[in-house]
């Protein structure tokens, strides 16, 4: 596995609305697998793939990345089901050391592909269905900045 560049605020790669992944091949899961090494290097809890430069629908979370073991790789995923709403602390590989509240769904049904082409669903709640809409949101092009309220600076947790 290799640590990829994080590309940060400003750089366009972000703000592209990504291409559906056409091709589930060994290239997009060594892809797969140097995003989520690039994520535990970083402390992050989750990583999208236009974040290293990729415009693909691809993500990584990893909400106990400490342990490394409930990682998922989620493969053109969409929302289908969403609900309640929760106002919560955020950041972002990709704007460091910035914060700020983003009001989310509390609960998310995502339907996507695994890494080997199956269908998969996912039903989240609390951090995971955070951190997933937050991915989500990067392969729309749409950073947590562009949407949060009271942003700050300061070191803190990033995702
Ligand atoms: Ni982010």
């Amino acid at each position: 596995m290799a640590l990829l560049e994080i590309k940060t605020a400003g750089d366009p790669v972000l703000k592209k609305v990504c291409a559906p992944v056409e091709k589930i091949d060994k290239r997009l899961r060594k892809l797969l697998d140097d995003m989520a090494e690039t994520m535990y290097a970083s402390d992050g809890v989750g990583i999208a793939a236009p974040q290293v430069g990729e415009s693909i629908r691809a993500v990584v979370v990893d909400v106990d990345r400490k342990e490394r073991k409930n990682r998922y790789d989620l493969v053109n995923p969409v929302i289908t089901f969403r609900e309640g709403s929760v106002v919560d602390n955020e950041g972002c590989l990709s704007c460091p050391d910035l914060f700020g509240d983003v009001e989310r769904a509390a609960k998310i049904r995502v339907e996507y592909t695994s890494r080997f082409g199956k269908k998969k669903t996912l039903e989240a709640e609390g951090l995971l269905a955070r951190c997933i809409q937050h991915e989500l949101d990067h392969l729309d092009g749409r950073l947590f900045i562009d949407i949060a309220k009271n942003i700050t600076k300061g070191k803190k947790e990033r995702k």
